[in-house]
């Protein structure tokens, strides 16, 4: 099989910068990224760069030199599929919301809907590469529905797994310059020479030596283990930086020193408010349904404390904030929350801690401020809807107003009369703020809970603010 079509199910957050780079190393290639949502492949197409529905440093420079010459953004999916020889999937995969293994296990309905299409679609052979992360043992019964759904008996599919490791934020330098290429295939005769294929196609940018082939199983599994070995790593620090609070110890220089011994390394570490974005904790909810699944109970618990600890983390902070300003007085209080994003440099806002602490404190009825560089207004709100689970969404913004949420265009809009100002996300541009006046615009006594260590606490202390960092008394 000679590949010279290749198509992606799925146009958001890995699908798109995937693909972009894909276009940008294999020029002879067309790749046409394909989504069920109009407004995000128009978004995708949009001629001012600004508005591509992902913000990743160094994505829209790459969408420049490649979209419409070998890189597409469509909706007709079934035109995609039967042109390609190889397809990628990479829809969504989150934690499910009813039915057996509610709130454990992944949704697996996008991922067998595309499969089914596939299946009714194809017209030729084709490899099918799990691009989303899938509990394991997915594979097979991703086959199972290309086969049901099989118009013509005759054609085969091949399926392959290959996990994505970029983060957000890093997304194009992590693609370009990968630890390692997984790929997961069948030890078949026709396994093997689709991997083959795949690896080819990483070849071009990639070192041969980083690019691992296993079997589809170890694959699978190895995604959701990778996760959790770096949430574990945060949850570690962060349990610790409780420990520092009460002893005097600081969390920086104990993770410094931790992390200088090679056999622990010295890359996340840093505690915060606790982690967010969209895989740490579906993939751990997913490791431990597994676990359980099998019988494995204490190996289920093992995992789930990371999830716990991450939510004690985010409480512990919102219960300081509680008690500096003592807020279950009933006494009116705004508070600020500068970042909304899980993390900076993205617009990505699924499962960061901002969105559970803001929660928490219009539950107690404080007004909150919020302001973040790249998460727009309306995600905001319809973040804070979703947890509330209110599903009003018509007018969205009239029925917040009652529980207290604002969004502002300036951290200096946001803070001004505040009482405190809590950071979420280690947004750069926080670094370079102008403290003075955002000390003079504030109430007093006038706060800052830094949940992310990022600005010295000895300047802030010297213009009059009560400070809190995390792991650090
Ligand atoms: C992906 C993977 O799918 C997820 O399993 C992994 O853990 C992280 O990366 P991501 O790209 O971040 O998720 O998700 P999202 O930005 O939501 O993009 C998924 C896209 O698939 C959406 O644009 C959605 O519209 C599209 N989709 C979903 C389809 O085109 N067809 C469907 O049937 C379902
Ligand atoms: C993660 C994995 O890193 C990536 O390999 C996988 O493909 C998808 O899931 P992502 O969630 O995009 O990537 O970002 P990541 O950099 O891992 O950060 C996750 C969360 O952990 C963020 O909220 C981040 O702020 C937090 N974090 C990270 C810490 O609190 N401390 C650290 O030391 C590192």
């Amino acid at each position: 099989m000679k590949i010279k079509n290749i198509c992606c199910i799925g146009a958001g957050y890995v699908g798109g910068p995937t693909m972009s780079v894909f276009a940008l190393k294999c020029p002879d290639i067309n790749f046409i990224v394909v989504d069920i949502s109009e407004e995000k492949i128009n978004a995708w197409n949009n001629y001012d760069l600004k508005k591509l529905p992902v913000y990743e440093p160094g994505l829209k420079e790459i969408i420049a030199q490649t979209r419409n010459k070998n890189l597409f953004f469509s909706t007709d999916i079934d035109e995609a599929i039967k042109k390609s020889e190889m397809i990628f999937m990479s829809v969504n995969t989150p934690t499910k919301t009813k039915g057996e293994g509610k709130g454990m296990a992944a949704d697996l309905r996008f991922v067998e809907s595309c499969a089914k299409r596939i299946g009714e679609v194809s017209n030729k052979n084709k490899i099918v590469v799990e691009k989303s992360t899938l509990p394991v043992r997915t594979a097979e019964k991703i086959k199972e529905v290309l086969n049901t759904h099989n118009s013509d008996k005759k054609i085969k599919f091949e399926i392959l797994s290959n996990p994505e490791f970029l983060a957000e934020g890093t997304a194009i330098n992590d693609l370009l310059k990968p630890d390692r290429v997984l790929i997961g295939g069948d030890n078949s005769g026709s396994g093997k020479e689709a991997t083959q294929l795949l690896v080819e196609l990483y070849k071009k940018w990639i070192p041969k030596e980083k690019i691992l082939t296993t079997n589809i199983w170890s694959s699978e599994l190895s995604k959701l283990v990778s996760n959790a070995f770096l949430a574990q790593r945060v949850s570690s620090i962060n349990s610790i930086s409780a420990i520092c609070e009460k002893t005097g110890a600081n969390i920086e220089e104990v993770s410094k020193a931790v992390g200088m011994d090679s056999r622990i390394g010295s890359k996340f570490l840093t505690s915060s408010i606790g982690f967010g974005g969209s895989c740490f904790k579906k993939d751990i909810l997913n490791l431990v349904y597994i676990s359980e699944y099998y019988g494995l109970k204490k190996v289920a618990n093992y995992w789930q404390q990371v999830i716990d600890i991450n939510n004690y983390q985010t409480n512990r902070v919102f219960d300081k904030v509680c008690d500096a300003l003592n807020l279950r007085s009933q006494i009116k209080r705004s508070i600020c929350i500068l970042g909304w994003a899980f993390k900076k440099n993205t617009n990505d806002s699924r499962e960061s801690a901002s969105i559970y602490l803001t929660k928490q404190l219009l539950e107690i009825g404080v007004q909150v401020n919020v302001y973040d560089p790249m998460v727009k207004k309306n995600k905001i709100f319809n973040d804070i809807e979703t947890v509330f689970n209110t599903h009003n969404s018509d007018n969205l913004e009239t029925n917040l107003k009652s529980v207290n949420l604002n969004v502002l265009n300036s951290a200096y809009a946001a803070s001004k009369n505040s009482s405190a100002i809590i950071i979420c996300t280690e947004w750069d541009e926080f670094k370079t703020l102008d403290w003075t006046s955002i000390y003079d615009s504030m109430e007093k006594p006038s706060w800052v809970f830094d949940g992310r260590n990022i600005i010295d606490d000895y300047k802030l202390l010297k213009l009059g603010f009560k400070t809190f960092k995390i792991g650090k008394s």
